[in-house]
């Protein structure tokens, strides 16, 4: 098992580690396969996924909406499986394991409704991939800490080099250099982030935009393994609701990087340190406002939205690591979850 971690304490540090490699050659698989050519996005796609596949692709309906102009609806698949929204022109479900009963189900349910399916997914041979018209793979390699990590990164990976052929190869160059960003993050271990949000028993993550979606993740990962109460939300959300419940004991992690909302997200973060939560910020190097007014400032190269969408992600799940690994989590094992759900 300890030869298998390559040196590291868990898997899931190992998967983290493996992520700049995974983005890389999954872009470029993607770009030489000829099945992406073949198959025409249409206008109005719908995207159907489960749990950090489901986030993925809300992540790709922000940038796919915001640079291609097409139409992209995303469900939970257990929701898609029992009601009938009106179907778009094609169904997209992606799928780490491949395996996961609800996707499965909602890929059928489109099918039954003789709409084009494409499934994205890491696993060959999977029951995915004989359900679906096609299938895009991507190049993570095996996971096997129970939370997803290089799985996510490559899920992104594809949708991203959807999108640069939805945009004539526009974004070509910024995707070849976001395994060098993520690099630089790696090493992250977050002491002081850390200790504070290790005595919290809940917490919130906010973003704004394609950082909301960001944000959905970084608290699923915080559940999954420290088991801190985290919730994401759309920061601009907070006031409605959220708000009642914070104090010196709820931390938040709120993403800061420049952005047309970056003035109504600093205005967002004093509004909460005025209730006495103490806020970690992700902003840019360099970025001395934001810096100013947070609690902890944790940096991140300063670079296209689409790399940081990346390297952000990737702090986030150094964050859930490093928190679990303080409060002595099982990590790659977390408690009551399974890889895979093959049941409904
Ligand atoms: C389980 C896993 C999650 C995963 C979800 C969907 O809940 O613990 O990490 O995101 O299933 O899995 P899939 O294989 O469909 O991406």
């Amino acid at each position: 098992d300890d030869a298998r971690k390559g040196g590291f304490e868990h898997y899931m540090l190992k998967e983290i580690y493996e992520q700049p490699q995974v983005f890389f050659d999954t872009v470029k698989s993607i770009e030489n396969d000829s099945r992406l050519a073949m198959l025409r996005i249409p206008a109005e796609v719908t995207v159907v996924a489960c749990g950090t596949s489901y986030h993925a692709a809300l992540i790709f309906r922000y940038l796919a909406e915001e640079y291609s102009r097409k139409r992209v609806s995303v469900e939970l698949a257990s929701e898609f499986k029992y009601y009938t929204p009106p179907i778009r022109d094609m169904v997209i479900a992606v799928t780490q394991s491949g395996e996961t009963a609800d996707t499965l189900a909602a890929i059928q349910r489109a099918k039954a409704r003789n709409c084009p399916t494409l499934a994205i997914t890491n696993v060959l041979g999977s029951s995915i991939t004989r359900s679906a018209d096609w299938t895009l793979f991507m190049c993570a390699g095996p996971e096997i800490s129970v939370a997803a990590t290089k799985s996510f990164t490559a899920q992104l990976a594809v949708f991203m080099a959807i999108l640069n052929e939805m945009c004539d190869g526009k974004f070509t160059e910024t995707l070849g250099r976001v395994h060098c960003s993520v690099e630089r993050v790696l090493s992250y271990e977050l002491e002081d982030a850390v200790a504070i949000i290790k005595n919290a028993s809940e917490m919130f993550y906010v973003g704004r935009g394609v950082f909301y979606p960001v944000a959905l993740e970084g608290a699923l990962k915080m559940k999954e393994i420290s088991y801190v109460h985290a919730e994401g939300y759309a920061a601009g959300e907070l006031k409605h609701g959220p708000f009642a419940l914070l104090s010196e004991e709820t931390p938040v992690v709120a993403i800061c990087t420049p952005s047309p909302t970056y003035g109504v997200i600093l205005s967002n973060i004093k509004e909460m340190k005025a209730r006495g939560a103490p806020v970690i910020g992700i902003g840019v190097e360099g970025d001395t406002e934001a810096e100013s007014i947070v609690d902890v400032f944790i940096p991140v190269p300063d670079d296209h939205q689409i790399v940081q969408v990346l390297t952000v992600s990737v702090v986030l799940q150094l964050l859930a690591y490093h928190t679990a690994r303080a409060l002595n989590r099982d990590i790659d094992k977390p408690r009551n979850l399974a890889k895979s759900v093959t049941v409904e």
